[in-house]
């Protein structure tokens, strides 16, 4: 089985920590790990070779971050490198033209928390069952809130009758009351040649036109391609979501319990850190001289803390992220307002 890692997004909801050049993937604060590397290493031992698929930029963050891990010398790794990201559907593509059709590959997100790893291990195996007769198989969790920024899979056992990307509020409320529905994980486990004549059928221009970037790819190096910037804007910008997931009848889904978290925003950065008596997170940048914040009648704050010190005196339910350049005090239920201020900082460019 091969682990095709997705890693070109940009991940605006957790700024100042991931950055145009520092996606939230790559950011090491999780015990001196990234998301990437987490990712990495949980899949290791279940496939037999590991492909990465990001933005040119990413890519020597990529590759130092394995070499941390001592990947690159025991195991074949491809790279893919985009100069321009048209989301998951054509780097899903892309990737699966490379490899041999019967080949099962394990499609992971690399900016997700697992913390169940066996029963993570004993769902891909089931997976890659499912995926050997032909089946597109999704990952299923339990939701827990009308969450609009996720897929969902609307199942009975491991059968799914529809698919839907992210709904509106309304359908969402829907969907969470009807009981019926999971939440879709963003891994996916198929062969290469189950994705493709799906994205042949269902989306003929995405696959098109990846397979034609795929056949004027640069080989820069030992498995190492890139796809040049007109090929790359060629290709219709969709997720694999909309692009076949939505579309297709041969999808199946396997349950996820697995302690999932995609950590998509400082709230959840807070649900899963460790907290003190009083309701406080602190999440350390650094890893040697951690200057431990002082912290006086406040709670419920996350605080994520780099060089300098910081204290904090009763204000409750904050956000602070210090990083080198930029300093971050938010309220915790507004902070998924940190993209507008991308966009503002876009704007003065
Ligand atoms: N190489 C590459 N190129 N990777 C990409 C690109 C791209 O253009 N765009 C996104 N990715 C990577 C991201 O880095 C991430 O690891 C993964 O693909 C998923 O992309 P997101 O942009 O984070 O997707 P999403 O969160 O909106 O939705 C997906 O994940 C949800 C769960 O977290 C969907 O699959 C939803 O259905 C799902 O619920
Ligand atoms: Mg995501």
């Amino acid at each position: 089985m091969i682990n095709l890692i997705l890693c070109g997004g940009s991940g605006t909801r957790l700024w100042p920590l991931s950055r145009k050049y520092l996606p939230k993937q790559f950011v090491k604060i999780f015990d001196g790990e990234s998301l990437f590397q987490k990712t990495v290493k949980r899949n290791m031992h279940l496939c037999d070779e590991l492909f990465i698929i990001s933005g040119e930029n990413q890519y020597f963050l990529a590759v130092d971050q394995l070499e941390e891990l001592d990947i690159l010398k025991n195991k074949k790794v491809r790279f893919f490198l985009e100069s321009e990201g048209r989301n998951t559907a054509p780097a899903i593509a892309l990737s699966c033209f490379d490899m041999d059709p019967q080949e099962t590959v394990l499609v992971c997100p690399s900016d997700h928390i697992v913390s169940d790893l066996d029963i993570y291990e004993q769902a891909v195996a089931r997976a890659a069952e499912l995926a050997e007769e032909e089946n597109l198989v999704t990952f299923g969790i339990s939701p827990s809130y009308p969450e609009t920024g996720y897929g969902y899979i609307q199942a009975k056992g491991e059968d799914v009758r529809a698919f839907k990307e992210k709904p509106d509020a309304a359908t969402a409320q829907k969907y969470l009351k009807s009981g019926d529905y999971l939440w879709n994980s963003g891994m996916f486990c198929f062969k290469s040649s189950t994705i493709l004549k799906a994205m042949a059928k269902h989306s003929k221009d995405i696959f098109e036109a990846s397979e034609n970037a795929y056949n004027n790819r640069s080989i820069i190096g030992e498995n190492q391609f890139k796809i040049k910037k007109k090929d790359m804007q060629s290709i219709p910008a969709e997720s694999i979501d909309y692009a076949v997931m939505e579309r297709t009848d041969n999808v199946k889904v396997v349950y996820g319990e697995f302690g999932w978290n995609d950590v998509g925003s400082f709230k959840s950065l807070f649900d899963l850190s460790e907290k003190d008596i009083v309701n406080n997170a602190v999440l350390n940048l650094q890893t040697e001289k951690v200057l431990k914040p002082v912290v006086i009648n406040a709670r419920d704050n996350l605080i994520i803390n780099n060089k300098r010190q910081i204290a904090v005196i009763g204000e409750d339910n904050l956000v602070v992220v210090d990083t080198d350049d930029a300093l971050l005090i938010a309220n915790k239920s507004e902070s998924q307002k940190v993209k507008e201020i991308v966009n503002q900082l876009k704007e003065r460019g």
